[in-house]
């Protein structure tokens, strides 16, 4: 019995506006269809994939208008790498409805007011803005619609240095340029690529767990121009191939990359893709420095750092203006990390509190507290969703402002408990997650109104959006 061809239903569509994690939105018959790769302007010819019950998931067939709000993505993996999505809408459109999705969280998940709703911060620069990139070795490249339609053409499939295809741990896009890093990035990427293919090395198979690249992390500092490169492998070398491409990396490429101030060689033999077995310096004490509003920071190989530091000090200086703190005053910064936000702002006030769950972020905080002298500052390392917290926080001097910067998944209830029970006069609350920044918010709202809410461009061509949040006791 030969099997039935399913059709898809095919549909023209006008694409209205853009939804939550940035996908456009049209609505046919008053029902809500999902269109990817479409920017709010276009017509596009789409088919359906899922019919649920108040939406319909599409896939998009071809662009039959293009919306005047397009733009010309820089990227040639634009689609393919699922790094910048919005890099086809124009930089005003994109701040345009990072804010709108801060009024819809307020508006729709919160369901309260929100005071004034600033304008989006743009980003001071908008191409070469990370000052991070992990990329990784994979011994099965992603190829392209048009390798696979061309498969006599396909070379090289079992080595790639690049990023992950969304959802994919063992498949990797071959990146020949990205333009969100730094700038002397794309150098690098080609000639240790080069290098590797050169000498015949081969590329980490996470699934067979064997190979000898793994990543390639790089880091920059703006303030002080510093640059540094971390190369990870899954051993020490041991091939002919790997001997050779290691005597190449410890010799011959820091004279090719005098940019490079720090030079590593570390080794992970396991399967954490995060975990480290030693770390070799080749050139430099594997510390960069950044500035924030005039306080250094150390950075070392693995320790967090904000990503954009072309943004930095009007985010972090946004965050001290809306605490507007006074000089007598007491103030906790729950969720603190290595302390980018609690060192400005302690030169504004008598005493600042700094809690966070990562050891290695408080004893970096700790370091930034000492290098800048700053001795208004303590730390403590704690898990603030833990429910014996509020025993911690009872020790400290109560605060007449709280600053919370939490992950995606926002705060705890039992921390939104004892917050409630603290009752300071001011909150500011900073997020990457509105959604969660509005439900939070609404659960302080017995006691706190939300004043005013100032979004932040902090990653340009992304739909992430960081949302800082005044909460005044009522
Ligand atoms: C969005 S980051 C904020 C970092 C910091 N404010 C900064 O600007 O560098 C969130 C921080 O919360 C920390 N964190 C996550 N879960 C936590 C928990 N349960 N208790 C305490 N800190 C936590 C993370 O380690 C991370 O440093």
């Amino acid at each position: 019995m030969t099997k039935k061809k399913r059709v898809f239903e095919e549909l023209e569509l006008e694409i209205e506006s853009i939804g939550f994690e940035g996908v456009a939105i049209a609505r046919k018959d008053g029902v809500v269809h999902f269109v990817k790769n479409a920017v709010p302007g276009d017509t596009v010819r789409v088919n359906i994939k899922k019919k649920k019950k108040s939406y319909i998931e599409t896939f998009f067939l071809e662009l039959l208008n293009p919306s005047p709000l397009r733009e010309t993505p820089r990227c040639e993996h634009f689609g393919i790498c699922g790094g910048c999505t919005w890099q086809n809408l124009k930089y005003p459109e994109q701040i345009k409805w990072k804010r709108q999705h801060v009024i819809d969280a307020f508006e729709r998940l919160g369901k309260i007011p929100f005071g004034e709703m600033l304008e989006t911060l743009p980003s001071p620069e908008i191409f070469h803005y990370r000052n991070k990139m992990d990329f990784s070795f994979a011994s099965s490249r992603w190829l392209t619609d048009e390798e696979v339609a061309n498969s006599d053409e396909i070379t090289n499939k079992t080595f790639a240095l690049g990023l992950h295809v969304p959802g994919r741990f063992d498949k990797v896009v071959e990146v020949n340029a990205c333009h969100i890093q730094p700038k002397i990035g794309n150098r690098l990427l080609t000639e240790v690529r080069n290098k590797a293919l050169e000498f015949g090395v081969t590329a980490f198979d996470a699934r067979n767990f064997v190979g000898f690249l793994r990543s390639l992390i790089i880091r920059s500092t703006i303030a002080y121009n510093q640059n540094m490169v971390i190369l990870i492998t899954k051993g020490n070398a041991e091939s002919e191939a790997e001997i050779k491409f290691i005597n190449w990396f410890e010799n011959d490429f820091p004279i090719e990359f005098p940019e490079f101030d720090n030079i590593i060689h570390a080794i992970n033999s396991t399967r954490s893709p995060v975990a480290i077995d030693s770390m070799k310096m080749i050139r430099g004490n594997g510390i960069i420095k950044e500035n924030i509003l005039g306080e250094d920071y150390q950075i070392s190989p693995f320790s967090f750092f904000q990503t954009n530091a072309t943004q930095l000090n009007q985010f972090i200086g946004k965050i001290i203006e809306f605490a507007d703190l006074k000089e007598s005053e007491t103030v906790w910064d729950l969720y603190c990390g290595t302390g980018s936000i609690t060192l400005p702002a302690s030169r504004k006030c008598k005493k600042i509190f700094g809690v966070e769950l990562v050891e290695s972020s408080i004893l970096d905080a700790k370091i930034n507290a000492e290098i800048n002298k700053i001795d208004n500052a303590e730390f403590f390392c704690a898990d603030l969703h833990n429910a014996d917290i509020p025993e911690l926080l009872n020790t400290l001097p109560s605060p007449d402002c709280i600053i919370i910067d939490p992950p995606r998944a926002g705060v705890h209830n039992n921390l939104i408990e004892h917050i409630l029970k603290v009752n300071a006069p001011r909150l500011v609350y900073v997020s990457c997650n509105p959604a969660t920044q509005a439900r939070d918010c609404a659960e302080l709202a017995s006691q706190y109104k939300v004043v005013k809410v100032q979004p932040v461009d902090m990653f340009p061509h992304t739909y992430h959006v960081e949302s800082i949040a005044l909460l005044e006791r009522i």
